[in-house]
């Protein structure tokens, strides 16, 4: 099928990518020239495992192109996804213009005659769909016919490709037979489950998904307050109400805090839009309490420790929201950066693939960064784990010992074997095990 995808950012690369390698063939709009010139150049914007051999592959093939013209998307398409951002507002709402200013463009180009399902796949609030809809019929002067679909995307960071191209369930939010016959031809080669919706259902699977998936991140690390109160281990009743198949073991990782461009924003967004609707959802605002606090009471810990944290050399290993991607929006390892840096801590910091970004958009000003874990430690009185980066445990723990001032490790993602830091002469604290 003729697909066009309009915005080439996270999800609008790898729908595109995944999409063209099915047999698919896609065009890719984006209104930012130098992003495209990057892209017809062979270059990816964004480091995303298997996602640079899929994109070339397939432009060899002649099945994927990219283009600045919308005009030229949606004339050579019978699908035209939407895939821009849909940044947060200071109130925690959605900033929609993105999304109101595409449904304006695809309208002006529109020409009578021509049928297309315009297809909402960036995650938007409940209801969304019927007003890209009414813009589209207010702009649409040719009078051609179009129908709304919402698809929303469950691509996890760092394993996006798999995840599309094997995914646990699809979603197809349409009001018209004719516009879900379409999608579910789409998605025949990916042979998953579909789930098809009506438009305001499929918009709400999305953002009551990741607001689900936050809860359990919350709960756990609530859970693992008061395994430090009482000398529990929050790794093993993680294991143990886990393995409860009606609860499953995914998402029970104790740690400093969920982060990412997804889950503080769709929280925020959910609990906006439950208020608009008059059923607020204060569930989630403990959700998000947790998960802030989370942050305060590490480096309470590390205060705990250090007394005071001005001129003190700390390392911190990982910048990203969470390891296997370039990523450091919304980042809590970048957070606790600024943490540290706000006390007058001289912070040196390593990530293997983040640092370029935490620096491009002045995310750790006032802190150092070194290219190595190990130059990193090198005389540090104390080490911060802020992302579970595998290369982490590869570090030889004598090694670590002789690079520091001070054998303090800090492990705010329980990457490390206590026992193991422990016998290696290390003062090791973690969280919710004792
Ligand atoms: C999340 C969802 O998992 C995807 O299904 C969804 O499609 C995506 O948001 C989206 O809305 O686009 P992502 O943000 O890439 O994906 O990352 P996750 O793997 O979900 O991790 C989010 C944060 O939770 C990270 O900071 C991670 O460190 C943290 N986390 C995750 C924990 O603290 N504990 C856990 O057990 C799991």
């Amino acid at each position: 099928m003729k697909l066009c995808i309009i915005g080439s950012g996270y999800v609008g690369l790898v729908s595109g990518a995944c999409f063209a390698e099915v047999g698919h063939h896609v065009v890719c709009v984006d209104n930012n020239e130098k992003k495209v010139a990057q892209l017809l150049k062979g270059e990816v914007p964004i480091y995303e495992p298997g996602l640079e051999e899929l994109l070339h592959r397939n432009v060899a093939a002649g099945r994927l192109s990219f283009t600045t013209s919308t005009e030229e998307g949606v004339d050579k398409s019978d699908v035209v996804f939407i895939a821009v951002p849909t940044p947060p507002q200071p109130d925690g709402s959605v900033d929609l213009s993105y999304i109101e200013k595409v449904a304006r463009e695809i309208a002006a180009v529109l020409k009578p005659g021509q049928y297309r399902v315009i297809v909402d796949k960036s995650t938007v609030p409940v209801k969304t769909g019927e007003k890209v809809a009414d813009t589209i019929r207010r702009y649409n002067k040719g009078g051609a016919e179009f129908d709304v679909v919402s698809n929303p995307e469950f691509l996890r960071e760092g394993c996006a490709v798999p995840d599309l191209m094997k995914p646990d369930r699809i979603v197809i939010g349409g009001n018209s037979e004719r516009a879900v016959a379409l999608m579910q031809k789409i998605y025949e080669p990916f042979m998953a489950p579909v789930l098809v919706t009506d438009i305001n259902s499929a918009e709400l699977i999305k953002h009551a998904a990741n607001s689900f998936l936050a809860l359990k991140i919350s709960y756990i690390n609530a859970v693992a307050r008061i395994c430090e109160a009482s000398g529990a281990d929050v790794e093993k009743v993680a294991d143990g109400i886990g393995s409860d198949k009606r609860i499953g073991r995914n998402f029970l990782n104790a740690g400093i805090g969920y982060g990412g461009s997804c889950f503080p924003k769709d929280i925020a967004a959910f609990i906006a839009i439950s208020e608009d609707l008059g059923v607020p959802f204060t569930l989630l605002k403990e959700v998000e309490k947790i998960n802030s606090t989370q942050r305060e009471r590490f480096i309470a810990k590390i205060r705990e420790a250090l007394w005071v944290l001005k001129d003190k050399k700390i390392a911190v290993w990982g910048l990203t929201f969470k390891p296997d991607t370039d990523d450091v929006r919304s980042s809590v390892a970048v957070q606790v950066v600024q943490d540290l840096v706000a006390e007058g801590a001289d912070v040196i910091a390593y990530d293997p693939k983040g640092t370029e970004k935490a620096i491009e958009f002045q995310l750790i000003q006032g802190a150092r960064v070194a290219k190595s874990p190990l130059e990193a430690a090198q005389g540090a009185e104390a080490l911060v784990i802020a992302t579970e980066w595998n290369e982490f445990t590869a570090v030889d723990l004598a090694e670590l010992k002789n690079a520091m001032h001070t054998p303090l490790i800090f492990d705010g993602r329980n990457l490390l074997n206590p026992e193991t830091v422990r016998n290696a002469g290390f003062q090791y604290t973690s969280i919710g095990r004792s």
